[in-house]
């Protein structure tokens, strides 16, 4: 399986726990959707936790969809692909459920901000009550100031785990390398469009600057 965790060494742990967080908190039978679910990395982690329950995985690749579906071939009754863009999510042929949880996991850098927020919006609408929305990815740098705290931060992983997570020489060398595609949003913006999405966000885990964000549906 294509291993989202080997180029950076802290990722495994930060998979891990929301892997953990979906499967100790969904009942039986309960529905899960994973929005942009890639060759299904994160659903196998929480279907190796958990039986009972199924998982919606979409994705606009139908080669990381073909291969997600080889990977968890062990789970063929439990995970459904829904070819699909999320710019345009609420064409995408996504199950209407009462999900217990929906989650993202290095996704939404790939969306436009508006595309983040209508997301954001239909998750929060395809939620049963009391469901979590769990967003996990990168968070923008915007503070030139701040940016030798994040490479001690990079340099710390280097020393510790002995491989390197991609860095940048200087802020804005970060910022060029973002580019236009690739679009980390401010953490500023993602606590203040879950409550308009009618999500209360709690920071769960950070690790620099990736970011794990819960938001529970009242
Ligand atoms: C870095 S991969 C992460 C995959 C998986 N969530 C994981 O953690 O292993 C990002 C995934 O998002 C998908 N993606 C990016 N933009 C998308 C969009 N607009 N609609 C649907 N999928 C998208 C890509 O095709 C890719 O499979």
């Amino acid at each position: 399986m294509d291993d989202p965790v080997q180029r950076h060494p802290t990722r495994s742990e930060q998979l891990d726990i929301l892997a953990s967080l979906i499967s100790d908190t969904v009942t039986n039978d309960g529905a899960i959707l994973d929005l942009g679910c890639g060759v299904g990395y994160v659903a196998r982690l929480i279907l190796e936790k958990r039986d009972a329950i199924s998982i919606v995985g979409v994705d606009r690749n139908a080669d990381a969809l073909r291969q997600a579906e080889e990977n968890l071939s062990g789970y063929k009754s439990e995970f459904s692909p829904v070819e699909g863009d999320l710019e345009y999510i609420s064409e995408c042929a996504i199950p209407d459920r009462h999900y217990q949880a929906v989650y993202t996991a290095l996704t939404f850098h790939d969306l436009p901000d508006a595309a983040k927020q209508e997301v954001i919006g239909y998750a929060a609408a395809a939620l049963a009550p009391g469901g979590f929305f769990l967003l996990y990815d990168r968070i923008r740098m915007t503070d030139n100031a701040l940016f030798p705290l994040q490479q001690s931060i990079w340099n710390r992983i280097e020393r510790v785990h002995g491989a390197a997570m991609r860095t940048a020489d200087s802020f804005d060398a970060y910022i060029e390398d973002l580019g236009t595609d690739n679009r980390p949003a401010r953490l500023e913006d993602y606590l203040s469009w879950f409550p308009t999405a009618g999500l209360n966000p709690q920071i769960l885990h950070l690790h620099g600057n990736v970011a794990l964000i819960g938001g529970a549906k009242g």
